[in-house]
């Protein structure tokens, strides 16, 4: 199988080794990575860290799968993880989705057309105190109503 990961995936991974008992404990870094080159994980990229680690694809997949922050299809330039867990729930979180739902004539969990923003419900951020809150990339905003998420959208190139 030609490889589709990084020399520098390949280096990172080299680096990160002796500081785990295994290479399996390397799974979780390896998707960190893998995901910052490509932006999400294609099932070719999975296959190719299952060989790296010396684990069936399967299983990367089940871990993937398993955590939010791993994206398995592609996303926008702007991926929006809105938290809708009980906190933020009870100060609106719903109609925020709901309001940016309207604006881009989209449903939770899609991209909109032209591959600028993906929106996503979140579980709880561990930003109860500050709810609502959600991610943008890997940049948190809390606070939020509709007013902010507009500003915060509107400055988004
Ligand atoms: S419930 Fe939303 S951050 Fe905790």
């Amino acid at each position: 199988m030609a490889k589709i990961l990084s020399q520098k995936f390949y280096d990172q991974m080299k680096k990160l080794e002796p500081r785990y008992p295994n290479k399996v404990a390397l799974l979780l870094p390896a998707l960190h990575q893998a995901q910052e080159e490509s932006g999400w994980l294609p099932p070719e990229v999975m296959e190719e860290i299952g060989e790296y680690i010396g684990i069936h694809p399967a299983q990367v997949r089940e871990v993937a799968s398993f955590y939010t922050m791993y994206n398995l299809k592609p996303v926008g330039k702007y991926h929006l993880k809105v938290c809708t867990n009980v906190a933020c729930c009870l100060r609106g979180a719903d109609e925020i989705v709901e309001h940016l739902e309207k604006k881009w004539n989209i449903r939770c969990g899609e991209t909109t057309a032209d591959r600028k923003f993906t929106l996503m419900e979140e579980e709880c951020l561990g930003a109860c105190g500050t709810a609502p809150a959600m991610m943008l990339n890997d940049d948190y905003h809390e606070n939020l109503d509709i007013p902010a998420i507009e500003k915060i959208v509107a400055g988004l190139a």
